[in-house]
């Protein structure tokens, strides 16, 4: 069984005081579970003191260049620099808003790894292609580069199971649904490469709280949670932790 981990995915949401104060709640009441929370750019190096080490901490993308001429980029290696030591990779929202596809993530992938921050690639499928019976080959194309990319140093990933439909809407995934697709995403691993599937952590994402996490996070292939709006909320995200254990 894995140590389970809770992240917290604040989007484009905070100010330095929201970042005192869950950071500050978090550092005063560590979880016990391990806990990595991702805040706006501009919220990273404070929230990394703040944290003393109780806490992860993590951006919410990088370039998948090195350095250079990339106006408006940040790299891996300024987010380790500041403390960083994680950072999202391939959330839905930037596959829709940003035109990200499987070839820059598994290279976003890549360069965090080399970086020395740990990657949460994020995987999953709309409403529509969950209609359309599709969800499994969906899943399977988007770890197929990263996959192939990494090779052995995929089990450095964690991946996170985030169903578009489910992301914000309130709308969550059934603790079965999300079962299915966690053993589904085990097994392309294990076809992969069967250590992988034991070692890689899979995280549920899409409309977690502190009332449905105890379920979801009971499953087998479940091993903790990406939360986004009720990570905003101190309470709530202790609640959510406290369901990881
Ligand atoms: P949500 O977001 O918890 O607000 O649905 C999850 C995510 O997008 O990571």
């Amino acid at each position: 069984m894995h140590r389970k981990l809770v992240a917290a995915n604040w989007k484009m949401h905070g100010s330095n005081a929201l970042t005192a104060t869950l950071l500050g709640t978090l550092a005063a009441q560590p979880p016990a579970c391990e806990v990595a929370v991702f805040p706006p750019f501009p919220y990273l190096a404070q929230a990394v003191h703040l944290a003393r080490g109780a806490v992860g901490i993590g951006a919410q993308d990088l370039s998948a260049h090195a350095q250079g001429a990339y106006t408006g980029e940040v790299s891996g290696a300024m987010l380790h620099e500041i403390g960083a030591r994680w950072v999202l990779v391939g959330h839905s929202e930037r596959r829709q808003y940003h035109h990200e596809n499987d070839a820059l993530i598994a290279a976003k992938l890549q360069r965090a790894m080399e970086c020395g921050l740990t990657p949460v690639l994020c995987v999953g499928e709309t409403l529509d292609e969950r209609e359309r019976g599709i969800t499994e080959s969906v899943i399977a194309t988007q770890m197929q580069a990263p996959l192939h990319l990494l090779g052995e140093r995929f089990a450095g990933v964690v991946m996170a199971y985030e169903p578009v439909w489910a992301i914000g809407t309130g709308r969550t995934a059934s603790a079965v649904q999300a079962q299915a697709v966690h053993a589904f995403m085990r097994s392309q691993l294990a076809a992969h490469d069967a250590k992988l599937s034991r070692l890689i952590r899979l995280l549920y994402g899409g409309s977690v709280k502190a009332a449905n996490a105890p379920e979801l996070f009971a499953q087998p292939d479940i091993d903790g949670g990406l939360v986004g709006g009720a990570s905003l909320l101190a309470e709530e995200f202790l609640a959510i932790c406290a369901a990881a254990h």
